[in-house]
């Protein structure tokens, strides 16, 4: 067999190995660097749906000599690719000084629950609990949240549960656009990670933030929106429940009971005390 000939049938079985590849579910291989790759966060389409291919994050070219000439090599750059894992995101975050609550934190608060949650609910910032502990929604607010998980049928363990900010605000104020925007690429990054069926917006500035309008959560709240080929339902945050009276529960239920519909859960049966 010729120099030609042999390529041609290294090449086939490259071809049929990336197909085995994708037959068990890989769908994307690292990258190093090159036309192909980019710095995951980016670019945001794609990156929640994972539509990154193998044939996008495997770049497998042709030399001069006619031999084959791969870029796969070790992760050492976030490629657009899959691969990434929740760690990888942790570890780069490392002791994040992108900007200044970097420096007024105790615990860098990244995220808790199942890497491969179907459901993912999504806060504002870390509270004074939560600095901490480290850990998002563990105060009077997050024990609330973590019952509505319960009473929805679920373990907090099987959803994820993150912020759009990663560190505290000081005195709890309102994050700053420049703060969301050093840290909104981790959070869409954390998402393409996990994939998951719907993302739950809790309150007003998770709600606009991910849908980058203006509009009230009173507005937005009680039917689904896209959210990069996710449905994202917005509802109110736990916090303004402790403030609020019962009704306002059971507006969130009925929130909660279109999100176990639309993932074909069970819905608990819960009678509102007469
Ligand atoms: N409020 C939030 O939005 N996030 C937390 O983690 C805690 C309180």
């Amino acid at each position: 067999m010729g120099a030609d000939g042999e390529l041609q049938q290294a090449l086939q079985s490259l071809r049929v190995y990336l197909q085995d590849l994708l037959d068990t579910g890989v769908d994307g291989l690292p990258v190093v660097s090159g036309p192909v790759s980019g710095k995951a966060g980016s670019s945001i389409e794609g990156q929640i749906t994972g539509k990154d291919t193998a044939g996008q994050s495997l770049n497998v070219s042709e030399t001069e000599e006619g031999g084959l000439q791969s870029e796969l090599a070790e992760p050492e750059v976030v490629a657009t690719g899959t691969g990434e894992t929740l760690d990888d995101i942790r570890s780069e975050l490392g002791k994040c000084i992108l900007c200044p609550l970097g420096k007024t934190r105790t615990n860098l608060v990244f995220g808790d629950g199942s890497r491969e949650a179907r459901l993912v609910f999504v806060g504002e910032a870390p509270g004074r609990d939560e600095d901490l502990q480290g850990i998002p929604f563990v105060g009077k607010a997050g024990e609330l949240l973590t019952s509505m998980i319960q009473r929805m049928g679920l373990k907090r363990e099987d959803v994820y549960i993150c912020n759009v900010l990663k560190c505290r605000p000081p005195n709890n104020r309102n994050p700053l656009p420049s703060e969301v925007e050093k840290c909104q690429p981790f959070l869409l990054r954390q998402l393409r990670v996990i994939k998951p069926e719907i993302i739950v917006a809790l309150g007003t500035f998770a709600a606009q933030t991910l849908l980058e309008t203006k509009e009230p959560i009173s507005k937005l709240r009680g039917r689904f929106h896209d959210y990069h080929g996710i449905p994202l339902m917005p509802t109110f945050h736990p916090s303004f429940l402790l403030r609020s009276g019962p009704d306002m529960r059971w507006v969130v239920w009925e929130d909660m009971v279109q999100v176990l519909k639309r993932m074909g859960l069970p819905v608990p049966d819960m009678r509102r005390k007469k």
